[in-house]
């Protein structure tokens, strides 16, 4: 069996909206094996129809238990349900937000299927949160900016009055205190250049990003214990980019560190690179697109936290300074590029978003439709 049964002209015409739907449209058979799938599914799960056929539901979306028993309940007892927001995990590491509808199909003489509604709006939303990310994200760095230049400047002059108190005290034991006043205002000194931030003006030229993460790769090696493995997932065929280098390698290693931080003693960090075609970042839309992917399988970023983990300033280590991510963030911004950020436990995904070829000026997006 690999598609549904159409016989009438009505099934035709049903047919044919279905496949005209900007709603995703899926039909499982009893065992849950892919019988229909519509156009607007095969875009979301990025799957051909032929591909897809007799694919079980499991091999689509990885472990979702609860929505699999209650579409389990809905073909025996006959009951179509609606869930709002599910969380569904598809191959790719992709994680989609969809308002989800089941609604058991019966027809004589054969046996009962499963109609599956998915109403996908994250990219959509996603969107506007990067803008508003952005937006927020820099009137935080100003803040952090301003507040660090504030600092800095009385510092030197404490420093060089504490080297000068030392040199006409005679007693080592006094000597220990302006040792002291030394090492803190080291101690800031290093802190307030970090909320500064990076200052210096990329200095780009063509870079391939796997030189970038191999790079990544043997730095983090040495700070990561034996029992965290690395997997570089790469795809070699990304054209070289227009970049500093210095920075990129920069904004990578953050994102590695929490990685592996987070995980702790023992886990898995994948890096992994794809391009994307036609891929909007903020408002533009661009025709190719690099894509760094750093995942691991730590414990993921609370709830609650994850809106505000691109701003300075917040962390959740005891340690931390809370500025590895924003510093990431404004230097792929800086390159007209975006980090975003999904995470579940055991499965963080954070995903450099670099333009590598703008749209040519004729030629029409898909949104221009
Ligand atoms: N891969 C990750 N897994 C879990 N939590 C993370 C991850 N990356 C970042 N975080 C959370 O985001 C916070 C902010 O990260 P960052 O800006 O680098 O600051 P810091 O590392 O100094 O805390 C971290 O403290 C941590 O709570
Ligand atoms: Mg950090």
């Amino acid at each position: 069996m690999n598609s549904l049964p159409s016989t009438t002209p009505g099934d035709l015409m049903q047919r044919r909206i279905m496949e005209n739907m900007s709603a995703s449209i899926m039909v499982l058979d009893a065992d849950f094996s892919v019988v229909y799938i519509n156009p607007a599914c095969e875009m979301l799960f990025e799957i051909s129809r032929s591909k897809a056929f007799g694919k079980k539901w499991d091999q689509l979306v990885i472990e979702n238990q609860e929505l699999t028993t209650r579409m389990q309940g809905a073909i025996k007892q006959g009951h179509p349900f609606t869930e709002r927001e599910v969380q569904l995990e598809i191959y790719g590491n992709r994680i989609l937000t969809v308002d989800c509808s089941v609604t058991p199909l019966y027809e004589p003489s054969t046996e009962p299927s499963l109609l599956v509604e998915l109403q996908y709006m994250e990219r959509q939303l996603q969107i506007s949160r990067e803008e508003s990310l952005i937006a927020q994200s820099h009137v935080a760095r100003d803040l952090v900016r301003g507040l660090a230049h504030e600092v800095k400047n009385p510092l030197g002059g404490l420093r060089g009055a504490a080297q000068l108190l030392e040199r006409e005290l005679e007693s080592e034991e006094l000597q220990e205190y302006t040792q002291i006043i030394i090492a803190e205002a080291d101690r800031l000194q290093g802190l307030v250049d970090r909320m500064l931030g990076p200052t210096a003006l990329p200095h780009k030229e063509q870079v391939n990003i796997h030189q970038v993460l191999e790079r990544v790769h043997a730095l983090i090696k040495v700070e990561a214990g034996d029992d965290i493995e690395i997997v570089r997932n790469y795809d070699p065929s990304i054209p070289e980019i227009n970049a500093d280098p210095d920075q990129l390698i920069q904004a990578v290693l953050n994102l590695v560190r929490n990685s592996v931080q987070a995980m702790g003693a023992e886990g898995r960090l994948e890096l992994r690179t794809r391009s994307k075609r036609q891929f909007t970042i903020g408002h533009q839309r661009y025709k190719l697109v690099a894509m760094i992917e750093v995942v691991d399988s730590g414990p993921g970023i609370p709830p609650e936290m994850i809106d505000r983990i691109f701003l300075p300033m917040i962390t959740g280590r005891a340690e931390g300074s809370g500025l590895g991510l924003s510093i990431a963030q404004s230097l792929i911004n800086r390159h007209d590029g975006l980090i975003e950020c999904s995470s579940k436990p055991g499965k963080t995904v954070f995903r450099i978003l670099l333009p590598l070829e703008k749209m040519n000026g004729n030629e029409r997006s898909d949104m221009d439709h």
